[in-house]
């Protein structure tokens, strides 16, 4: 069995004092960000994979070592890595969650919205199978997110990104989340529940069935 730990938090969570725990490298992202939303989403995951890591490696959270080299460009803005454990965050509106497993895990949550122009993006991202079956979709903005957050949790598990969306093509928001083609190995994929107006999706590149166990992160 493959186990996965999700860990949900809400960005009111975050309090100014987590900064302290932070390595240079995250304080820097950390002060980057202009709007207040951001720095709090990102230092909630950042809190958030560091006091649960050091829960299991009985640390302090400080002193868990995180790695988020980009394979692309060097740069500290790449997935984020620890030694023995498979990990993804994401963030997106009220919500911060991560992704804990043995096998590469990809989450991802994303605040459904209702104003935007769907076909506009979904040309962009899904494939012609995928937009044909949006096209009758009654919820377009909910179907969309389901099949981006799909798309992307696969994505999010190699490492690769939002680069490769329109090479995956996963099943309808209304079918039992399975990937359909794509030219990789053996994967598990799961539509997760966050809250209203909200998609998200797990996945796990393993052959083996996912037992996913989900809980409110506490601070
Ligand atoms: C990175 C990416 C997957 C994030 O998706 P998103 O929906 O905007 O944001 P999310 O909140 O769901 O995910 C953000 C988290 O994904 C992780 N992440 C970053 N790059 C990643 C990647 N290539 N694969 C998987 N996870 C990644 C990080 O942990 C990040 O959180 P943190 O920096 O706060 O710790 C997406 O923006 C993307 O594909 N970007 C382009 C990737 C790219 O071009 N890389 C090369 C740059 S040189
Ligand atoms: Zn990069």
């Amino acid at each position: 069995m493959n186990e996965v730990e999700v860990w949900w938090a809400r960005v009111g969570q975050a309090r100014p004092e987590f900064v302290a725990d932070l390595n240079a490298v995250e304080q820097q992202r950390y002060a980057a960000y202009r709007r207040d939303a951001d720095k709090a989403r990102f230092l909630l995951g950042v809190t958030m994979v560091r006091r649960l890591l050091g829960a299991r490696m009985s640390l302090p959270s400080a002193s868990v070592v995180l790695d988020r080299t980009c394979p692309d460009c060097g740069k500290p803005h790449g997935k984020v890595r620890a030694d023995g454990v498979e990990l993804s965050v994401s963030h997106s509106g009220d919500w911060v969650g991560l992704a804990i497993g043995t096998a590469p895990v990809g989450l991802d949550v994303e605040q459904i919205d209702s104003r935007v122009e769907v076909d506009g993006v979904a040309g962009m991202s899904l494939a012609p199978e995928e937009l044909a079956e949006l096209a009758r979709a009654h919820d377009k903005p909910r179907a969309f997110a389901t099949y981006w957050t799909r798309k992307e949790a696969l994505l999010k598990a190699t490492g690769e990104g939002i680069a490769g969306l329109q090479s995956v093509v996963v099943s309808g928001p209304d079918q039992p989340p399975v990937v359909l083609k794509w030219e990789g190995g053996a994967v598990q994929l799961a539509d997760l529940e966050v809250g209203n107006g909200y998609a998200a999706a797990l996945a796990v590149l393993s052959p083996e069935p996912l037992n996913v166990a989900v809980d409110q992160f506490r601070v």
